[in-house]
């Protein structure tokens, strides 16, 4: 093992650095996020359930959603450190959504991965990730104790 550099015991920013490496090599960059964002939210704008959701909550606001989903992305696939943001409360802020809605959010986010991602491995690393964070963010949303348990209200 020696000459190999562990992430583990890097320090922040090369850490930060050696992560943006690994997913440069499969194809993830800030120029694919910003089309992947672009690409996804058409996707959603044009769905027949979730559309009207987001356009309701969010208006003539979609630049800046737009900007702050792309931050987002890059802070997840690279820790780019741009993101700040609450993104529990927003979402339980949100009225008239069920359960379900977030299988069909991953669903047309599959779908742009796989129409528009570099690599297969890009694919998975995206995909991996919204699934991680669409399941605690429905957690917080429908089950309040956050044991697994449907909160009675
Ligand atoms: C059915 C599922 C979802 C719905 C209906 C939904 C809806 C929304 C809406 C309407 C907003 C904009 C709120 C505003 O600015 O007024 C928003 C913001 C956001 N959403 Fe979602 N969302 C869903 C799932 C997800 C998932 C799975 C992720 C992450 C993988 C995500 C990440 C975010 C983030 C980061 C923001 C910005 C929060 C902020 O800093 O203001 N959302 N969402």
């Amino acid at each position: 093992m020696t000459g190999t550099f562990n992430v583990v015991h890097a320090y922040p920013e090369q850490k930060r650095a050696q992560i943006r490496a690994a997913a440069n090599i499969i194809g993830i960059d800030e120029a694919y996020l910003s089309v992947m964002v672009d690409a996804f939210y058409s996707r959603i704008r044009s769905d027949a359930r979730l559309g009207p959701i987001f356009d309701a909550e969010i208006g003539d606001r979609w630049g800046p959603h737009l900007d702050r989903m792309k931050r987002f992305w890059a802070s997840v696939a690279l820790n780019a450190g741009t993101y700040s943001g609450k993104p529990v409360a927003v979402h339980q802020r949100l009225a008239g959504i069920v359960a379900e809605d977030f299988d069909r959010w991953l669903a047309l986010f599959r779908e742009t991965l796989d129409d528009t991602a570099p690599t297969p491995e890009a694919v998975n690393y995206l995909m991996i990730r919204a699934e991680r964070i669409a399941q605690s963010l429905r957690m917080a949303m429908f089950e309040r104790t956050g044991s697994g348990v449907p909160s009675l209200g």
